[in-house]
């Protein structure tokens, strides 16, 4: 296992280029499950989950080739029908191989993908989804069974107690492009990255409208074709590197980015007072002498995203006055806070509202990542703390961001990894 040493107090500055978005990628790999015809993906970031992910759809007869940030997906046999639990226990994303292979295969044996550390994360809302359009999904053991004669498009209804989901939502739109007629899904979610996936259903043939709002429509067709495309930038990515920069005192401008993608994170920015300039597809963030607290809600995209949460807590942690952080997507998504406090960071927490108090710094120490964004958290204090920060288990971070050692030394941190 990996750690990362982290030489922090300078101030990070320049101009960064972002990776694709790994949140789009995955379920676009999905995708490819719905076609025998080759399919190119471009801009595909190097990440373990991608790995995985290639490895899941391998092991369901696909080719796959990764080559620089190119993947190309062919098919090999189109028999398989079943993803192991080793692959979806890692990675949830790999839930989202379901909707396609009852669509293309007409069967599936799907591993249920458990718990994780930032909450209970049921799958309630793509069982609802597919079984609403036929799929008759079974449990047992753990998996999902279904080999339904055909899907038959239907008005679906996906929202849940914490709003729309993701997946659910990629999950169901993937199914219904090649059901029986139409399908309309309530309540979906706009998250740029559906958005992204509907494009490239698109260009595989599907029919599909409303992409981007809470009702999609989808009319199924007879059979779907392969594709190429290049995959969004990483939204995440970008909110991560804009807070890298702004608790070292520093300046950003991060490149090739629609920044609607970013608004809450934007808008939150210039509420603490910080300098946000925005031109064409270009953000620039430049640090204020101070930070004024905010008080940030978490809500499905257009709101304020939960993967940023963890890091907007180490820049709120250094504003002057008492900040607080309601978790309104993961209300257990609070892995971070003790960490940050046994680096100086004085944060409470009642159920799903945490309490931030501005401290005037963070002091180094050994800290351990207990998941990918709650590890960015703690890289993030350790840029800005004076002296020497260890964060434990990086592989987390390998899950999300690609090459960020070398990416922050571009930027003036100074930090390495190093074999623990
Ligand atoms: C995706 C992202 C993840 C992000 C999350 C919320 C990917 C690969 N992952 O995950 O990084 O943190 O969106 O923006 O894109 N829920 C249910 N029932 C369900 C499904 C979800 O109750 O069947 C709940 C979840 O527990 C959570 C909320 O709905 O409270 C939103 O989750 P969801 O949007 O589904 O997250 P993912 O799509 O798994």
């Amino acid at each position: 296992m990996d750690k990362i040493e982290i030489f922090g107090g300078k101030r990070i500055k320049g101009r960064v280029k972002l990776s694709g978005s790994k949140n789009a990628t995955l379920p676009i790999m999905a995708a490819t499950l719905l076609t025998d015809e080759p399919c190119i993906i471009e801009n595909v970031p190097q990440l373990s989950d991608v790995y995985t992910m290639a490895k899941l759809l391998t092991a369901l007869g696909k080719e796959v080739k990764f080559e620089d940030h190119t993947l190309t997906i062919k098919a090999r046999s189109n028999k398989s029908f079943s993803a192991p639990y080793k692959l979806v226990r890692t990675m949830r994303a790999s839930f989202c191989v379901l909707g396609p292979l009852l669509a293309k295969r007409k069967k599936a044996k799907v591993s249920l993908p458990g718990g994780c550390v930032i909450g209970v994360r049921p799958v309630d809302l793509h069982l609802k989804g597919l079984n609403c359009l036929g799929a008759n999904i079974k449990i047992s053991g753990g998996y999902c069974y279904a080999n339904p004669k055909k899907l038959e498009g239907k008005e679906v209804f996906l929202g849940g107690p914490f709003g729309s989901s993701v997946l659910a939502t990629a999950n169901v739109m993937m199914a219904a492009t090649l059901a029986k007629g139409e399908t309309i899904i309530d309540f979906s979610a706009c998250e740029p990255e559906v958005v992204d996936l509907a494009r490239v259903l698109k260009k595989m043939g599907a029919e599909i409208s409303g992409e981007g709002t809470p009702q999609i429509r989808i009319k199924g067709k007879k059979s779907l074709g392969g594709f190429k495309h290049r995959v969004i930038p990483d939204r995440i990515e970008a909110g991560t590197f804009m807070v890298f920069s702004l608790v070292t005192g520093g300046e950003i401008e991060i490149e090739e980015i629609s920044p609607q993608f970013l608004g809450a994170a934007i808008d939150t920015l210039r509420r603490m007072g910080q300098k946000v300039l925005v031109k064409g597809f270009k953000i620039y963030v430049k640090r204020t002498s101070e930070i004024l607290p905010a008080n940030i809600v978490t809500l499905p995209f257009p709101g304020f995203p939960t993967d940023l949460q963890a890091q907007f807590m180490v820049l709120l942690s250094l504003a002057k006055g008492v900040s607080t952080v309601t978790e309104k997507v993961y209300p257990d998504r609070f892995m971070h806070i003790p960490e940050l406090n046994r680096m100086g960071a004085k944060i409470s927490r009642f159920r799903e509202v945490a309490i931030i108090e501005g401290i005037d710094k963070f002091s180094p120490a050994e800290v351990m990542a207990s998941d990918l964004r709650a590890s960015a958290s703690l890289v993030a204090a350790g840029l800005s703390a004076s002296g020497k920060t260890t964060v434990y288990r990086v592989y987390h971070l390998d899950r999300g961001y690609e090459n960020l050692v070398e990416k922050l030394e571009r930027l003036g941190a100074e930090l390495r990894r190093r074999k623990e």
